[in-house]
């Protein structure tokens, strides 16, 4: 494959331009071609079998337009499909997805110890950041909770009261209770950094793909 050649990028929406961005500024003088399936967000609400459906539909559209890689900047569909659309992808193109960026990251951050995860219901239900996490870190404890309102109403701008109440009750939760750092399980929650961020403090690890994108 070319370097004229694009990079796909895509999410159920306007997440996965957080990760398009960061691209963006790593590999300034790539083609980028970005993909949000508006039409059938949220993905964390649907079945593994639809979200790797929606998957294939777009990588084969990413496919005709000759890219070389492809990175599922959704957690969602990561987390679901990712395994999956390997064993079927053409050697010609890479894949790429959000999860593994992030574990690389954890695996030599000694200082993290009890770590919180948020994300999608179809992200948090995998239990993919868990698994992955102790497959290489056993003293790390993680703590996951499913904040399913969060990608919608990021995705519809919601900027209200209610969306600020919302981020709250799902941080206040108890499972997050005395966590020492916290994964952005979703490529939206980056949008909503410092909403996060306030409810934390300064000096408190948030830890996204977006700062890893390029591990
Ligand atoms: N941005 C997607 C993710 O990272 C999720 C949003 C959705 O539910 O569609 O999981």
């Amino acid at each position: 494959m070319k370097t004229i050649n694009p990079i796909g990028i895509f999410d159920s929406g306007i997440g996965g331009l957080t990760i398009a961005h960061e691209v963006n500024k790593i590999l300034p003088n790539e083609k980028i071609i970005y993909f949000g399936d508006t039409q059938h967000l949220p993905y964390g609400e649907k079945s593994p079998k639809k979200i790797l459906y929606y998957c294939e539909k777009i990588i084969d559209f990413l496919l005709k337009k000759n890219c070389k890689c492809i990175i599922i900047a959704c957690n969602s569909a990561s987390s679901i499909a990712f395994q999956k659309l390997l064993k079927t992808i053409s050697e010609e193109c890479i894949l790429c997805n959000v999860i593994d960026p992030v574990i690389k990251y954890i695996e030599f951050e000694e200082s993290i110890k009890k770590i919180g995860v948020i994300g999608t219901k179809a992200t948090i239900n995998s239990n993919i950041y868990q698994t992955a996490i102790n497959k290489l870190r056993k003293d790390i404890n993680v703590y996951s909770l499913a904040t399913p309102l969060l990608a919608s109403l990021i995705e519809e701008n919601n900027n209200s009261v209610l969306q600020n109440k919302i981020v709250e009750m799902y941080l206040a939760n108890k499972n997050l209770n005395g966590i020492d750092s916290l994964i952005l399980g979703c490529t939206h929650y980056p949008l909503i950094e410092p909403k996060i961020r306030s409810f934390y403090g300064q000096d408190f690890k948030i830890i996204s793909a977006i700062d890893h994108i390029g591990l």
